[in-house]
């Protein structure tokens, strides 16, 4: 089973510390969702893993016999999709096959792509160009780039803020399908704790830059934590259904004291 211990991870931007302390073992299989509200250092967080960006601190990554595992057995997602290639889809998703690819690209990275496109409804844009895409669309063609990859560890950066409720539901199911299967390490930023709820094996809430709370959907989905953290009062319930859900009421703090019509 592969294994990440994430120690002391720290990161300043001109003097300004962003991200503080942070420590968590990881491990192969599970899917681990980063929680906490905006500017707290999500993103920079799972940068900082991916190696995108310099930090104190160290990330390990090791396999079942305990050797290190390289950076190339990442894959990240970003937040937001700026690429403006004029490459096509199916171009783009053959690019996450870029450290196998050789001169003439052989018959299975090409099923492979084709299946991946196949599973997130994507087959039809296949020779559409990227940069013409919607906010969703491009979504799905960066997730499908990354898990044709293969990665050991998938690291998802907001990977539902643009999607539809089905697509939402599609991409979550994909990445915990493929963590299940592939016994890889899966880290997700999400807004949506409802949908946190339904799929995190593990959940890591940040705010200002510091875990403040690490363990199971049911402890770290506490209405009075998230209350301190998030400033909105929340109600957690289970559904008849048996599903937790997480119904934001109101801010705290008024958001604006007084609106002048
Ligand atoms: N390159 C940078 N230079 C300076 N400050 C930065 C840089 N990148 C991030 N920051 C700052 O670090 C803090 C954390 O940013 P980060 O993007 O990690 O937040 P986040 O938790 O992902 O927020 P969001 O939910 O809005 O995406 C913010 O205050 C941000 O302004
Ligand atoms: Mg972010």
């Amino acid at each position: 089973m592969i294994n990440m211990k994430i120690s002391n991870i720290g990161v300043s931007f001109q003097n300004k510390t962003v991200l503080k302390d942070i420590s968590a073992v990881l491990k192969g299989g599970e899917l681990t969702s980063i929680i906490g509200p905006n500017g707290t250092g999500k993103t920079t967080l799972i940068k900082s893993i991916a190696r995108l960006i310099k930090s104190r601190g160290d990330v390990v990554l090791t396999d079942s016999h305990g050797n290190s595992l390289s950076k190339n057995s990442i894959a990240y997602v970003p937040q937001m999709s700026t690429t403006t290639t004029e490459l096509s889809v199916f171009e783009m998703v053959l690019l996450g096959r870029v450290k196998d690819l050789t001169w003439k690209v052989e018959k299975h990275h090409i099923d492979a792509v084709t299946q991946m496109l196949k599973d997130l409804g994507l087959l039809s844009l296949s020779y559409f160009p990227f940069c013409k895409l919607s906010g969703g669309q491009r979504q799905l063609v960066t997730m499908a780039q990354a898990l044709v990859s293969k990665p050991k560890v998938l690291l998802l950066d907001e990977p539902t803020s643009a999607l539809d409720l089905r697509h939402q539901l599609q991409v979550l199911d994909i990445a915990q399908q493929y963590t299940k299967q592939t016994g890889a390490i899966t880290l997700v930023v999400l807004h949506d704790l409802a949908l946190v709820a339904r799929y995190s094996d593990n959940i890591l809430l940040l705010h200002d830059g510091k875990i403040v709370k690490k363990g199971l959907p049911k402890d770290v989905l506490d209405p009075n934590l998230l209350q301190e953290v998030y400033k909105v009062e929340v109600d957690v319930s289970v559904s008849n259904g048996g599903y937790t859900t997480v119904t934001p009421i109101r801010p705290i703090i008024p958001i604006r004291s007084s609106i002048v019509c």
